[in-house]
């Protein structure tokens, strides 16, 4: 199969991929699973994206001087598409994840692809793999788009060159608990953010940030870890790759976004939804001893959706909420939020994309 040429039907060039990939789509976690195609696109500094290009997915050369490996000069983004039972793909806000990373890119001084270019990258990606799109109820085609410093750097500057690259992965479930409650430890020594850093952007710095205090959680049984600001040392931030949520009396609070926390199109969504429905939705500091008499508590997030917390453990206190599954709210809204997602639902919100 020759490289995408922008004049070309991507349903031309992936001809061959209209079967399902033969994997074992029962098993899904959240795991890299290699597809057929990625997409790329270069661009200098201060130059414009133009020309991407479909190819086969596989290795990509870097400069060992690349401002990525020196200087971690990188953001990326996550989105999912599904497959309706009808057979038709759907995108949910691809353009909000164009969005970010344009703001992002402006953080981490890299130039970045329009939202138009993003979202056109994004679906002629999922064409061309669309065999690997999961079936209906199976799980969703996570895409990863990345915006890396490609060029040759050696003194800390901006990299000379920028790749806007796209892979993607079918997937299942985040946690290996699958939908059933998390288990969470509040960490009250490391920070994944400061105030004026890159903790409210998706640059890959932010993840490599939390894989201490996460393997260090993990080893003692704990799912993930809820951090804390920096400063007071008493606020809630979020989890490793997703954002919080505390319900007390039928009131949905989440720490309002101010430059240390990430922005989450899930975290969004979930709001608006939760808003349409009735619920009052509080964006502000929420104080980590609120978590000590919440009624639940639940992370939103693209790869995690929303995920129920079973309990939180806070300076050797473990509090538990759900046992079993989902708490009434975070289930009302998983079910909303999901359906409308996978296309079973009427899109007034007009997020889809097909
Ligand atoms: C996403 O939900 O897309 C994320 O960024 C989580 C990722 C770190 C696994």
């Amino acid at each position: 199969v020759s490289p995408f040429r922008p004049d070309a039907a991507v349903s031309d060039i992936c001809s061959e991929t209209t079967e399902l990939a033969d994997i074992d789509w029962d098993s899904l976690g959240f795991a890299y699973v290699p597809t057929d195609y990625m997409y790329t696109m270069k661009c200098a500094r201060g130059g414009i994206f133009s020309k991407g290009e479909l190819q086969r997915f596989g290795n990509i050369e870097l400069n060992p001087s690349a401002g990525v490996l020196n200087y971690g000069q990188g953001l990326f983004e996550g989105l999912k598409a599904y497959r309706k039972e009808d057979g038709n793909i759907l995108l949910f806000r691809p353009e909000e994840n164009a969005l970010r990373m344009k703001i992002g890119a402006e953080r981490m001084c890299m130039p970045s692809p329009t939202v138009e270019q993003f979202v056109e990258a994004v679906k002629a990606t999922v064409l061309a793999n669309k065999r690997w799109v999961p079936p209906p109820g199976k799980g969703s085609l996570y895409i990863r788009p990345l915006l890396i410093g490609t060029g040759a750097v050696l003194g800390v500057a901006p990299a000379p060159e920028y790749t806007f690259l796209i892979y993607v992965s079918p997937v299942g479930n985040y946690f290996k608990e699958g939908v059933a409650p998390i288990n969470l430890i509040v960490e009250h020594e490391l920070h994944r953010a400061t105030p004026g850093g890159t903790g409210g952007v998706k640059t890959i710095g932010n993840y490599a940030a939390v894989l201490k205090a996460q393997s260090i959680a993990k080893a003692k049984g704990y799912s993930d870890v809820l951090y804390l600001d920096c400063v007071h040392k008493k606020y809630l931030e979020e989890v490793s790759s997703c954002n919080i949520f505390v319900v007390k009396d039928n009131v949905i609070s989440t720490p309002a976004i101010k430059g240390t926390i990430l922005p989450g199109i899930t975290r969004k969504s979930v709001i608006d939804v939760a808003r349409s429905q009735g619920f009052q939705v509080e964006e502000r500091l929420v104080v980590v001893d609120e978590l000590l008499d919440a009624d639940e508590v639940f992370c939103t997030g693209t790869a995690v959706v929303v995920s129920p917390v079973g309990s939180i453990t806070y300076k050797g206190k473990r509090v538990s909420y759900e046992e079993g599954g989902f708490g009434a709210v975070s289930q009302q809204l998983y079910t909303a939020l999901t359906r409308l997602q996978m296309g079973l639902t009427e899109d007034k919100m007009n997020w889809t994309v097909g």
